[in-house]
């Protein structure tokens, strides 16, 4: 069946309970994404059709979570490659909605906060970024239910269909937060993640890697060389020595680090014995941030003994 293309959350509601009747359908999977697909954004879709009878997928720029009107503008919008992407993947239906849509009395008075959690790392040089993130990500969760656009008397037959949403590990920061808010305020939801996508010489796939020019994007290589060395380390059970791998990140003049730690994967509070003279145990997340030129690049590693 073709794609199909919706921007009014009613219309996103009738056609999802459409689709999942019409397939006799026991699961609906979401991806939510902001455009600009790579072949990272075709893993999560990917991912989703393999594991539901149905796949939304939403297209949606989010002012809330830019704190920068130039950032705003500058984001790329690519609609319709976004959308025969999705459909290459197999996604059932796409809302793309307007800024009126999401937002119809404007900016919302009421948002998720998201707390300690939200403020550190990312949140600390972009402050209210994951307040806007996690806001918008409630409401696509919520318009997503599977069966919502059902009438009442054929709501709940067979029982309610599983719903998943599916998120990249690449964002950890924001994966840790979902996976939160869907925890602390009772979402019914699975939040699945899916691992990072790396081009052939490592560097993770983003929508900014197109703002890099060619010795930036060969500088920033060092990101994903440096958080290698630690999977190494922490796969032979060696001190991760976090130290030698921030000095080679450091020796690339064109890569100005923010920074760079090995952080519990749920908390995100950093490790510190895990990273000098102990053998690394357990699991853990290598996390790193730079600015490549003028292009903000994150990265991380989960690590496994
Ligand atoms: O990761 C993204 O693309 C965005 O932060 C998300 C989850 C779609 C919310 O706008």
């Amino acid at each position: 069946m073709p794609i199909k293309l919706v921007t009014a959350v009613a219309d996103l509601r009738a056609e999802s309970a459409r689709l999942l009747a019409s397939k006799g359908g026991a699961s609906q999977g979401l991806v939510p994404t902001m455009g600009a697909l790579h072949a990272g954004h075709a893993a999560l879709a990917r991912t989703a059709v393999e594991q539901n009878d149905v796949v939304v997928a939403s297209i949606f720029v989010n002012p809330l979570q830019f704190g920068d009107a130039t950032d705003l503008d500058r984001y790329p919008r690519t609609l319709e490659a976004d959308v025969a992407l999705l459909e290459e993947q197999g996604v059932d239906l796409v809302f793309a909605p307007s800024v009126d849509e999401v937002y119809p009395g404007g900016q919302p008075l009421v948002r998720v906060t998201s707390g300690m959690l939200g403020e550190k790392w990312e949140g600390a040089s972009r402050p209210g970024h994951f307040d806007g993130a996690l806001t918008v990500v409630a409401k696509l969760l919520h318009y997503g239910i599977p069966g919502a656009g059902l009438p009442a008397s054929e709501m709940n037959q067979g029982g309610l269909p599983a719903y998943r949403a599916y998120f990249g590990q690449k964002d950890a920061q924001q994966l840790a937060l979902v996976r939160r808010m869907v925890a602390d305020l009772n979402f019914p939801v699975d939040i699945v993640a899916v691992p990072t996508v790396r081009a052939v010489d490592g560097l993770a796939l983003s929508s900014r890697n197109r703002f890099l020019d060619e010795d930036e994007r060969e500088a920033a290589l060092v990101l994903s060389r440096a958080l290698r060395l630690l999977e190494e380390r922490a796969k032979s059970r060696e001190p991760l020595d976090l130290e030698s791998a921030q000095a080679l990140v450091e020796s690339q003049p064109l890569v100005a680090l923010d920074y760079f730690d090995v952080v519990d994967p749920d908390t995100l509070d950093p490790l510190a014995e895990n990273c000098r003279e102990t053998p690394f145990g357990g699991e853990a997340l290598a996390i790193i941030a730079a600015k490549v030129g003028p292009v903000r690049l994150i990265d991380n590693m989960p690590l496994r003994s």
